[in-house]
């Protein structure tokens, strides 16, 4: 029997320019999956108006009407089970998940983030290795553990460090690479060819 294409919800905050790489590379037919959800803590954020574009529902899970984080994370897993989701994308979403709703989707929650791994996690991680000075910075898809983008990496890609570079030009090449590689892992994913064995993901 054909396999049915992957159940996916992407979580954001902002402008949602990943989610969008995610849903041209569904549209052109890199991705063997579908976009069920798009789930945010901003009910501005922009990533809401890209999935309207595309016919994608879009839900609000305000945090102010959640008592705590575990509550908030249950609203969420609701709307994932109820979507029947197969894989959660994080993608620039401002919260950190609970270690209930890691553990519940152990191995099918996948973040991206602007550095190489494990250097600068957490925020402003283009802002730090420009001051840290390094010649070399990059993106890594990783699987989300309980820790801050601590879990085991899927894909990066690096990009070498200019004397001119400012935040914003190293940001806005480093965010081309995520734009690449976040698709990929996806795709990767379903095709069932990640392998995690500990700390380390083989791609057969
Ligand atoms: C990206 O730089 C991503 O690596 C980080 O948050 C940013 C989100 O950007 N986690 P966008 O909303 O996908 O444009």
């Amino acid at each position: 029997m054909k396999k049915l294409p992957l159940k996916i919800a992407v979580l954001v905050s902002g402008r949602g320019s990943n989610l969008q790489a995610i849903i041209d590379a569904i549209e052109r037919g890199e991705i063997y999956g579908k976009i069920e959800v798009v789930i945010t803590n901003k009910n501005d954020a922009y990533a809401l108006e890209r999935a309207k574009r595309h016919n994608i529902e879009g839900i609000y899970v305000d945090p102010s009407v959640c008592k705590s984080k575990g509550d908030y994370d249950r609203a969420i897993i609701n709307i994932l089970e109820n979507k029947k989701v197969e894989l959660i994308c994080l993608a620039g979403f401002m919260r950190i998940l609970t270690p209930y709703l890691v553990n519940k989707f152990k191995g099918r929650i996948m973040n991206i983030h602007p550095s190489l791994i494990p250097s600068f996690p957490g925020l402003d991680a283009q802002k730090k290795a420009l001051e840290y000075g390094v010649k070399v910075a990059g993106a890594t898809v990783h699987f989300v553990d309980e820790g801050v983008d601590s879990g085991p990496i899927i894909l990066q890609s690096a990009v070498h460090v200019s004397d001119k570079d400012t935040i914003e030009t190293l940001s806005e090449r480093i965010l081309k690479e995520e734009h690449k590689i976040y698709p990929q892992a996806i795709k990767l994913f379903a095709e069932d060819r990640l392998i995690v064995k500990g700390r380390r993901v083989f791609i057969p």
